[in-house]
């Protein structure tokens, strides 16, 4: 027997080759309602989610982001809004903020990787030129990116392969020794 979401959690990997074929809103939507459950510290919802489809747009995106070696059909930006989180902090959640930002983007990975669609993150842009293109209020900040389309066939993982890394070498039982 094989359970389906450990299956979906160790073959998802990050694509960077994406082809042209755009991308049904419908997925887009399933996405972003998997990112709605995801966990948030003290049960807070500060994060916005910003979805580019025009083509334009993302090729301007893309300009301005070194790390988005992919050319997706789709950016979903994960927004941080400031205020509501000043607002409603829960004492002793500072670190929550970008740890909510860290589980958006997993669920929305595993999501796109459930519906046979390629995904990968991107945290190397420019936030100040992100955040004018996706006219954002000066208190809502672009803190990383999904990049959503079909994976290329054939398509190769170029970085160094996981199978070498085990969980055992992560792993301390009790006290670290
Ligand atoms: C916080 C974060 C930021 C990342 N930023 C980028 C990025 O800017 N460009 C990129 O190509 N990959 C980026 N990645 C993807 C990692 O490089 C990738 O997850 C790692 O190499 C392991 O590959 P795998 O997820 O396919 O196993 C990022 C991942 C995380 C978690």
């Amino acid at each position: 027997m094989t359970n389906e979401t450990l299956q979906i959690i160790k073959t998802r990997r990050v694509v960077r080759m994406m082809t042209g074929e755009p991308v049904a809103r419908t997925n887009i939507e399933q996405i972003l309602e998997a990112a709605r459950w995801a966990p948030v510290g003290g049960n807070q919802r500060f994060l916005r989610f910003v979805v580019a489809e025009d083509p334009k747009l993302i090729n301007l995106i893309r300009m301005v982001s070194p790390g988005m070696i992919q050319r997706p059909q789709v950016i979903i930006t994960i927004c941080a809004d400031w205020d509501k989180f000043r607002k409603n902090k829960v004492k002793g959640h500072d670190r929550s903020s970008y740890i909510d930002v860290g589980t958006a983007m997993q669920t929305m990975l595993l999501a796109s990787h459930s519906l046979e669609l390629g995904s990968g993150p991107v945290t190397s842009f420019n936030k100040i030129s992100v955040g004018i293109m996706l006219n954002l209020p000066s208190h809502v900040t672009p803190e990383l990116m999904v990049c959503v389309g079909h994976p290329a066939s054939g398509y190769q993982m170029p970085m160094a392969p996981k199978q070498k890394i085990t969980w055992e070498s992560l792993v301390d039982w009790g006290r670290v020794s």
